[in-house]
């Protein structure tokens, strides 16, 4: 017994310190491997297009094509030039400028303008052929405080969650992020999304409603995850930019989903199936389970508890008198010990009982 508990330890030690799927590699994918890393060297060349280059002045940054962000320690007060280039294929054009879709007074023209921002006050820049008014290009200019900590677009959650939650249902390297919007800044919108782990770009898309990504680490499943992935969000409002970041190894996010199948097999012995989505084989990737009994009517959360205990296996034998109680069950990663799932529930009243989802 002692032996089987240190031979656990010593494998869960492992499995902590390494991700998963480097086990997966080593243990039933090695052929794969060589393939993999040239499909990856295309890959990683795929996307080196996030550099910021100095313009002028060291707090005037392009942040990428056509955007351009102001950098002051406070907003209030704060006035920055800001120069700006219709383009080098207008330089003997006559050219014309609105802010924002609207001319200026006095106008704004020629080919390269300063442009005073004061405090919050940037906007987008569009320059047009004076003749024919047809629009040429534009320069969107942004204000981010400097340092970027006070920030007002997006909900903190915990101190140690931050203001991005991520979250993924296996190893394979998909996740998704989401955040919530604080009320008056529901317009805020994401302008820009950089995700990588160490030297790979990471590649997202924005979801339909603005407050999420989903990502695909497409290293990940090849290599042991040494680095962790980083992610930047760029949300800004009117003309405030601000940065969220956040960084996390994927095994800290991995939660297995919500255990399906949820029923009483016979007498008071609940069984339940491993989520679809979750590793195989199973007998590698094991899932451990927590099983709580609490009283009628409360949730699973609740401390009301009439029974309490793990199991690795995917039926439990409720051996109480009660005739009317709530179980309930979750799982998680026994090795890497990674977040917990939602729990499933039965209500269970008299002979009725009720395992469909709330
Ligand atoms: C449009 O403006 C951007 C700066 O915002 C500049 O980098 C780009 O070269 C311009 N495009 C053309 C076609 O001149
Ligand atoms: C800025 O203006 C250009 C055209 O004038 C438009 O294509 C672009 O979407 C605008 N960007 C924002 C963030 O409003
Ligand atoms: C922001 O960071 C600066 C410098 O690191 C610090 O002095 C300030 O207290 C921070 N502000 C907030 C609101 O955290
Ligand atoms: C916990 O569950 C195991 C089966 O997984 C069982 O053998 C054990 O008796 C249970 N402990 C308690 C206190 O119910």
């Amino acid at each position: 017994m002692a032996d089987l508990e240190v031979k656990l330890e010593t494998q869960r030690q492992t499995r902590q310190t390494l991700s998963p799927i480097c086990f997966q590699v080593q243990h039933f994918g090695s052929s794969h491997g060589v393939k993999m890393q040239s499909l990856l060297l295309l890959v990683l060349c795929a996307g080196l297009c996030f550099a910021s280059s100095d313009i002028h002045q060291h707090n005037i940054q392009t942040l990428m094509d056509n955007v351009v962000v102001v950098r002051v320690p406070y907003a209030h007060g704060s006035m920055v030039e800001v120069p700006l280039t219709c383009g080098d294929t207008y330089e003997h054009k006559d050219v014309f400028w609105k802010k924002n879709g609207e001319e200026l007074t006095p106008a704004l023209q020629g080919n390269q303008i300063t442009v005073l921002v004061k405090e919050m006050k940037a906007g987008n820049y569009s320059c047009h052929l004076s003749s024919s008014g047809e629009h040429l290009n534009y320069t969107l200019i942004l204000v981010q405080l400097e340092p970027d900590n006070r920030t007002v677009i997006l909900e903190g959650n915990s101190p140690e969650e931050g203001h991005i939650h991520c979250s993924a249902m296996n190893y394979k390297g998909s996740f998704h992020c989401t955040w919530k919007k604080t009320q008056h800044r529901s317009h805020a919108a994401v302008l820009l999304v950089k995700a990588s782990r160490y030297l790979d770009e990471i590649s997202c898309v924005v979801d339909a409603d603005g407050s999420g990504i989903q990502c695909q680490d497409i290293d990940c499943p090849y290599k042991e995850e040494n680095n962790p992935i980083h992610l930047t969000i760029y949300m800004h409002s009117y003309s405030r930019l601000e940065a969220y970041t956040k960084s996390f190894y994927l095994r800290e996010i991995v939660r297995p989903e919500k255990l399906p199948n949820l029923h009483i097999s016979s007498g008071q012995v609940f069984s339940w199936a491993y989520p679809d989505t979750w590793e195989k084989p199973r007998t590698f990737f094991s899932l451990h389970f927590q099983v709580k009994v609490v009283h009628n009517g409360q949730s699973c959360n609740s401390d009301k508890i009439i029974l309490d205990n793990i199991t690795e296996e995917t039926k439990y034998d409720v051996n109480i008198k009660s005739k009317k109680y709530v179980f309930c069950v979750r799982a998680q990663d026994k090795y890497a010990r990674g977040p917990w799932s939602h729990w499933s529930q039965c209500i269970v009243n008299k002979n009725e009982v009720n395992c469909q989802l709330p």
